[in-house]
């Protein structure tokens, strides 16, 4: 079978022709950081604000970073001439390898670069219409929850949670507040208003959170940004989650329980036809430029 093109360090190569040392930080450590860009078509949505993300990672890790954005965008160019339709573009870059292995960061070493894209599938028509159950748990992970880094332990064993029991996602909350789920920003909304947890150490700052909020704000719905309590959550008219690959999804069931009505409610219906538009859009201006 040929194997799909992926860059390592600088060259495409199949994927099968990588190997990366057992001695990798990444491997060892879990130390690094990762993006993850959909693609539409041939066309990036948002890829410079995934970088932009991706160098606040690095600079929160202080690992310095191997490209600037610019570079980045060629690098995600180059790649996808390998790779068409609709895709999930995945950059990981770790501390590199060392000589041997120990926790102290070691100066000088040069980062590990690995790009990939796979086949992105987005929400089916019937995720959409009649939207996806969620579980809930507390969140065990660490305080850098804002870092996008490759250490996923904790949001792996908040997702099996959910996958154990057939549903698409867990909800996670902290000393009673909403902070988000396993791969995805949460977003919660009674009488008409649509509020979201802040942006702080405790979530990771979605591209599609900030995506939601400026189409939220362009549709003129009201939005309120401030710590939601696990109650609130558990009495919300509607639950939405958002990420690159799920755009913006209805809960309908958590824990068992309908939400609100049963059914994705009328804030997510035109949540979700914004962002069809604003897709919509991106085609439109990539075709023209
Ligand atoms: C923990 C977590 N929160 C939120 C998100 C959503 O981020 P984005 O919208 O940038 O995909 C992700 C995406 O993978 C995630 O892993």
């Amino acid at each position: 079978m040929t194997q799909p093109i992926a860059h390592f360090n600088g060259k495409l190569l199949p994927l099968d022709q990588i190997s990366i040392s057992p001695l990798d930080r990444g491997f060892i450590f879990g130390d690094g950081v990762y993006e993850v860009i959909p693609v539409y078509n041939g066309a990036p949505l948002r890829a410079r604000e995934h970088f932009e993300r991706l160098q606040r990672s690095m600079d929160e890790i202080a690992l310095t970073n191997p490209h600037t954005v610019d570079e980045w965008m060629k690098l995600t160019a180059e790649l996808l001439r390998h790779h068409k339709g609709d895709q999930a573009v995945y950059i990981q870059v770790t501390r590199g390898a060392p000589d041997k292995r120990e926790h102290v960061i070691p100066k000088g070493l040069q980062p590990t670069v690995f790009m990939m894209s796979n086949p992105m599938t987005t929400p089916s028509r019937e995720a959409i219409e009649n939207g996806v159950a969620c579980v809930t748990s507390r969140d065990f992970r660490w305080e850098k929850c804002h870092v996008k880094s490759t250490s996923l332990l904790g949001n792996v064993l908040a997702r099996q949670i959910s996958a154990d029991v057939g549903a698409t996602e867990t909800i996670l909350f902290r000393d009673g507040f909403l902070t988000e789920a396993s791969s995805s920003n949460v977003f919660a909304v009674k009488n008409g208003v649509v509020a979201a947890p802040p942006r702080d150490n405790l979530i990771l700052m979605g591209i599609t959170y900030d995506l939601v909020m400026q189409l939220a704000r362009d549709g003129a719905l009201k939005l309120d940004v401030r710590k939601v309590t696990e109650a609130e959550v558990r009495s919300a008219d509607e639950i939405w989650l958002s990420s690159s690959t799920k755009e913006v999804l209805a809960v309908t069931t958590l824990d068992g329980k309908p939400v609100g009505g049963g059914k994705p409610g009328p804030l997510f219906k035109r949540m979700h036809a914004l962002y069809q538009e604003h897709k919509a859009r991106l085609a439109r201006s990539t075709v023209a430029a």
